[in-house]
Parts: structure tokens; sequence; C-alpha cells
């Protein structure tokens, strides 16, 4: 019987001080034998988004505490861990360095092997977890900093199909959420307000829907919320359409765009069992899943989503991302520093700024 392994993982890189520490099983999942997340929202709420130097003055505050809470939790000691995962981006550099040194320290002084994490592959392969998911998959990865398209090919093998030429999906149902007034974190409260409104009374734009492949754009549609948000200010009955308005263009828009995807999968990917991961904070939106849902039953593809709880930051995805890393011999040295840009295909062309073409 081969030996399973122990990882703890820790994850500071924006607003939630998480530590976890997972153990691999025989179903080729992992046990998560704690999986501690301590949300700043109510710290940020008053300013209606993330304000990096409270989240950093946050996590030095409860990082220890958190670390120290997940050993106990889980009743590992630290000599039985294998390993020390630690986020090292893309993220708040102000946030990432510390739960990176923390965790690097934790390494050093107990002689550990030490794994710095990119936050996206944390995310990427979080299904994994619960799901024995073979590679190749298809991902969709939605969270609050990004939206992508990419085949995970294996650990460390990446593959862009498409990315937000502007906006991420997260960054759009949140700054949507305030121009309505429906409170912070946006995400959920959009979602909740849409269920009392009237989906078909706005008529919103779907950025570059009939071109460019599988990229994504949402900043017109932002433009459109704000200027129709303008007009209805008072108006709750109003406010709940536009936000139903919103969720149901995005809906149509990652419809449109998955399909192209899964196409373009097809191409490159000789198969037909097709695997749509979808990931990252957005992935617990049920609407946008129960659409997915719809078009994999259309096309013949099968949808795997993280559990809720597995969705947003953790840091059991970061320690499994380092049990998966640590397997491959992918260790680092605890001189590495923190990223604040780290895409998961270094080969992706940047699709931001003026000059794009598509
Ligand atoms: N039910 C939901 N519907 C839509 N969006 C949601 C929902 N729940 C959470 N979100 C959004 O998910 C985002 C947070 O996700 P996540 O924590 O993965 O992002 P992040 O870590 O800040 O960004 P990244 O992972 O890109 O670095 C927020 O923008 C939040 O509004
Ligand atoms: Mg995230």
């Amino acid at each position: 019987m081969t030996k399973k392994i122990t990882f703890l993982g820790i994850e500071t890189s924006c607003d939630e001080t998480a530590a976890s520490v997972i153990r691999e099983n025989d179903k080729g999942t992992a046990d998560i034998l704690s999986n501690i997340v301590s949300s700043q929202i109510s710290e940020h709420k008053k300013f209606g988004g993330v304000v990096p130097e409270i989240a950093a003055r946050a996590h030095i505050e409860s990082i220890e505490y958190i670390i120290k809470a997940a050993l106990e939790e889980s009743k590992v000691s630290l000599n039985e861990i294998d390993g020390i995962a630690a986020t090292a981006g893309p993220g708040l550099i102000v946030c990432l360095t510390v739960g990176l040194n923390i965790g690097k320290s934790i390494a050093a002084f107990s002689n550990k092997p030490f794994v710095a994490v990119n936050h996206l592959e944390g995310h990427a392969l979080s299904p994994g977890l619960e799901n024995n998911i073979k590679f190749p998959y298809l991902l969709l990865l939605i969270s609050g900093g990004h939206s992508q398209f990419l085949i995970v090919k294996d650990v460390n093998k990446y593959e862009q199909l498409g990315t937000t030429i502007d906006d991420a999906l997260g960054e759009a149902f949140d700054k949507t959420a305030k121009m309505l007034n429906l409170g912070y974190p946006g995400g959920p409260s959009v979602e909740k307000a849409s269920k009392l409104g009237d989906k078909n009374f706005f008529s919103l734009p779907e950025p570059i829907i009939n071109k460019a492949g599988c990229n994504l754009s949402f900043a017109g549609l932002k433009t459109a919320v704000l200027r129709e948000s303008k007009k209805i200010i008072g108006n709750d009955k109003l406010k709940f359409n536009l936000a139903a308005s919103f969720q149901y263009t995005i809906n149509k828009i990652l419809y449109k765009k998955t399909k192209i995807a899964v196409e373009m999968f097809k191409k490159k990917i000789n198969t037909s069992n097709i695997n749509l991961v979808v990931a990252g904070g957005v992935a617990a939106n049920i609407s946008i899943r129960e659409n997915l849902k719809k078009l994999s039953g259309e096309l013949g593809f099968k949808t795997v989503y993280p559990n809720l709880k597995l969705c947003g930051d953790n840091a059991a995805m970061i320690a499994w991302a380092g049990i998966k890393r640590f397997k491959k011999n992918l260790l680092n040295n605890i001189d590495i520093e923190a990223k604040s840009r780290w895409p998961l295909d270094e080969n992706a062309p940047y699709m931001k700024g003026p000059g794009l073409k598509l």
C-alpha cells in the first residue's frame, strides 16, 4: 500500500484567511481533515470592496490562529504532515506575502518540503478533492479576478482557449451589486435579487458575442447596467428586474461561449468523453450551474462542479494542488517570492489594453 500524503495548505491571496489539512484517500480524492476559512466580509463591507491594507492587516492578525485551528481540528500533528503549500500568486502582494511567509517559515523550521501554489491552479484542480476526474478536461474558471476557458492537460500543464478582455465575471457581479445597492459581497446578493425580478424586462448588450472565439467581455454590459440603474433609483421592482436581466444576459453569454469552447476542446483533444469543470467563486451561482448543465445535455458532455463551499477561496484546494505538485516533484525553495500576475498558461496572449485586435 502506498503512503497517503498529508498536506497543510495556507491561503491569503485576497480577503479570506484560510488553512486546511487534507490527506489523499483510496478513492483517488482527498479527505478534508480541516478547512478553516475566515472571511473578512464585515471589514470590507462598508467600502463595498476589498481594501488591500485592511485585508493584509486582518491576515496578519488571524493567520497564526487559523493555522493552529486547522491543525487542531485535523487531529494531525505537524510531525505527521508531509509538506506545506501556500498560495504565492496571483493576488494582492501585501496579502499573499502573509500566508507565503508563514508557510515558508513552517516548512523551514520543520524541515518539510514546500510548494508555492498558483491560486488559479488551486481553483483548477479543486474538483479533484471530491471527484476522481481524469485529465484532460475543459475548465471554465470564473472568479473575482479571472474568467477563462482552459484545457487542463495535467498538473502544471494548461492551455488557455479564451479569457476576458476586460472585467472578470465576479467583478461584473460585484459592480452590479454596488450600482444596485444590493450589498456586499455582490455575487450572492445579485443571485438572490434576480429571483425576485423579471429577466426579460431589460434588454442588455452581450459584448463580443459573435466574435473573438470563446473570449469574453463584460465591460459594456456593466456600463449598460450603470446607465439603467440611474433611471430606476428608489424603485425596488425595477431594481430586481435589472439584477435578473443582468444575470440572464451573463447566462446567455456563457451558454454561447461555452459552446464554442467545447468545439475548440474537441478539435484539440480527440475524445468523446468531455468533462467541463466550472470552478472559482462565481461557480457557486445556481442559475449558471443549471444553464451549463442544460447545454451539457444538448451537446453530450458532462459538467463537474466543486462543492459550493469549495468554489470560493479556501486552503483545501491549495493543499490539494500542493499534494499534486509534490507528487510530481514540483517543489519550491523558500526564496520564492509572491507574484501579483501569474497566468496558468504562460504562452497565452495578453488580452487586455489598447491595440487589442479581436
Ligand atoms: N452566487 C454567486 N453568484 C455570482 N457570483 C458569486 C457568487 N458567489 C460568489 N461570487 C463571486 O465570486 C467572487 C469571489 O470568488 P473567488 O474568491 O474565487 O475570487 P478571488 O479569489 O477574489 O479572485 P481570483 O480567484 O480570480 O484570484 C466574487 O466576485 C463574488 O461576488
Ligand atoms: Mg479565488
